[in-house]
């Protein structure tokens, strides 16, 4: 006997089984929580800020703050002399002037915090560049400012009025004598460098070139005045060669 295979009978079994199988193959998807409208949950809730948040402006760049020192006290190393500005008292002596242990023709004195940036100034001079200065002329009393004094006020303060009477003033010049005093001297490898190098170490030409109707006297690229370095770079920084006009005084071509 035949036997034979009923297949209507298999189909309806499958059939009967599905469901079955589709629970074992489709995973359930978790339930999503939904979040609790109770402000007592444990769950966090980050804080809003009470404003947006923007890009930070950069801050501004500090000024300069010209008030910071005295510009009429003489023992300020800001002091400003002219010819409308004597010393106050005109024989006025600084406090602390030492001798100042650089090559000179004549001895030197300065106030201390001068002579020590001289010296740092002429060192470098001499490791950066191979070139060697010296002094002509540092401090000068009132008496000796009387003494040398020839009458030709574009070239020599009177009495009283002189910046070397601070103290904070050096004649420089090159240790070979070359140019010395001279307009010549600014075309040298020594006044070069000082022209473009003193600031670092406090120090400003006071007559510059072209100033001559400011400062009242002629281009003299030997003299060196000690402000100190933050206002000789600021200075320097800015591009005002005067303490005149930095200081907004009045120019002070001659004598009242
Ligand atoms: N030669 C400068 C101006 C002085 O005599 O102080
Ligand atoms: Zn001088």
């Amino acid at each position: 006997m035949r036997r034979t295979v009923r297949t209507g009978s298999l189909i309806v079994a499958t059939l009967a089984l599905l469901p079955l199988l589709g629970a074992c193959a489709i995973e359930k998807p978790a339930e999503i929580p939904v979040p609790s409208q109770d402000q007592s949950s444990t769950v966090p809730v980050p804080e809003q800020s009470a404003t947006p948040s923007a890009t930070p402006e950069p801050p501004a760049p500090p000024t300069f703050d010209k008030t910071a020192r005295s510009i009429d006290d003489p023992n300020s190393i800001w002091v400003v002399v002219d010819k409308l500005r004597p010393l106050q008292p005109q024989d006025y002596t600084p406090p602390d002037l030492v001798d100042v242990p650089v090559a000179h023709t004549w001895e030197p004195l300065m106030r201390q915090e001068a002579s020590d940036a001289i010296v740092r100034m002429f060192a470098a001079a001499r490791d950066e560049a191979g070139l060697y200065l010296a002094s002509n002329s540092a401090y000068r009393s009132y008496q000796t400012q009387v003494d040398i004094y020839d009458g030709n006020d574009s070239l020599t303060a009177r009495p009283g009025y002189s910046e070397h009477q601070t103290g904070l003033v050096m004649d420089i010049g090159a240790e070979s004598g070359r140019c010395s005093l001279d307009a010549c001297f600014g075309e040298t490898p020594e006044g070069q460098w000082l022209a473009a190098n003193a600031w670092r170490f406090g120090f400003l030409l006071r007559y510059p070139a072209d100033k001559t109707p400011v400062t009242g006297y002629e281009f003299e690229p030997w003299h060196y005045r000690y402000i100190g370095t933050d206002l000789a770079a600021e200075m320097h920084d800015t591009g005002v060669t005067t303490l005149e006009e930095y200081f907004g005084l009045p120019a002070a071509p001659n004598y009242p």
